[in-house]
């Protein structure tokens, strides 16, 4: 049995699923002749009630880092992380990592590990639907036209409670209970997080050099009941939708709210389920929908993406 020592950057929602459900897949660890080890847990706190397998080594000092095969980054922001993140790299050394932020505005210095094939990122766009898995492999043959997205879990929930007539202060708390909002939640209703995920999805189809800059934002803040009781009127509904299509010399990316039609796929995707319509000119027009937030769903693409390197298989590779 060969071991692999596995640090873990952060322990809240996606953090703590990621270590119970290593622990759930112990034995397909094991049929593969590996055994996972956690070398250590980074966090802020000591002092929170964590919800880990007994025995977890959960600490403030980065320094396991060292001794890691395998980094799995789960604590978010930018600017920390990537300090953290650098030299292990440098060292050769592979990272999983769901922080869509740190991949769209840092691409500068990380697209190279990823033509290497040494960062794993299936969560970070629709978290454990996978679209990131096709996109850098079996789409890559078709020519890519036209994306259009609804990839923000917390939008969708604050819209469809708005839907049911929750004012919009409650339904940003219901979002952040349920563990969907990022820190601050300005980077979800503002836009931010879906515009980092289109950039990243970008680099997939469009250029594999695509600047987060050149999305053009809008968030839901200014839309009022109102305005989802006016569209509902109208058969048609809400949703902060990211597209992505060709214009001449080159790609034109918005984030903004769209009023759609009830039979549109963004609508019928299901109550709380992001979705992608992917459309190319040998692949045709493909649906994908699922989950796209919280701790267990995330969990899965990462946990997928831990199998994935224990498998041989490279990280998600842009467009050279
Ligand atoms: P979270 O609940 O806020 O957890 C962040 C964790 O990182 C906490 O354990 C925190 O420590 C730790 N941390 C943050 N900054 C730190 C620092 N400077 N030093 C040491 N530890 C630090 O966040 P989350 O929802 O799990 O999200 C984590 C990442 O996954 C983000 O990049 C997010 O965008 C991404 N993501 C989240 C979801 C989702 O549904 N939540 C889905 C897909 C992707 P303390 O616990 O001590 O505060
Ligand atoms: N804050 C993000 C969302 C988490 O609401 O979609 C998943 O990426």
């Amino acid at each position: 049995m060969r071991t692999v020592t596995v640090g873990v950057l952060g322990s809240g929602t996606v953090g703590q699923d990621v270590l119970n459900l290593i622990q759930r897949r112990e034995s397909m660890f094991g049929d593969m002749g590996v055994r996972i080890e956690i070398a250590g847990v980074l966090v802020r706190d000591l002092g929170k009630v964590r919800h880990v397998p007994p025995g977890t080594r959960v600490t403030t000092d980065p320094a396991f880092l060292q001794e890691c095969g395998m980094v799995i980054e789960v604590m978010g922001g930018v600017d920390r992380p990537l300090e953290m993140l650098l030299p292990y790299l440098r060292s050769g050394r592979p990272v999983i990592t769901a922080n869509k932020a740190l991949l769209a505005e840092r691409w500068d210095v990380l697209r190279d590990y990823a033509l290497a094939g040494s960062l794993y990122y299936e969560a970070s766009v629709m978290a454990g639907t996978p679209v990131i898995g096709p996109m850098s492999t079996v789409l890559r043959a078709s020519t890519f036209t036209r994306l259009q997205a609804v990839l923000n879990g917390t939008c969708l929930y604050i819209l469809g409670q708005m839907e049911r007539g929750k004012d919009y202060a409650d339904a940003l708390a219901g979002a952040q209970a349920l563990g969907y909002a990022e820190t601050p939640p300005t980077l979800d209703v503002g836009g931010f997080d879906t515009a980092h995920k289109l950039a990243v999805l970008a680099r997939f189809c469009a250029d594999g050099n695509f600047p987060y800059s050149a999305v053009t934002v809008q968030g839901i803040e200014h839309i009022t009941p109102q305005d989802i009781q006016a569209a509902r009127a109208a058969g048609e509904c809400i949703r902060l939708v990211a597209e992505l299509e060709r214009q001449e010399g080159g790609w034109r990316a918005t984030v903004a709210p769209q009023r759609l039609p009830d039979s549109h796929p963004l609508c019928t995707a299901g109550a709380g389920r992001n979705a992608l319509v992917y459309e190319g000119e040998e692949c045709g027009t493909l649906v994908f929908a699922g989950g796209g937030a919280g701790g267990m769903i995330t969990a899965s693409a990462m946990v997928g993406d831990l199998l994935d390197w224990v498998l041989g298989f490279p990280g998600h590779v842009p467009l050279h």
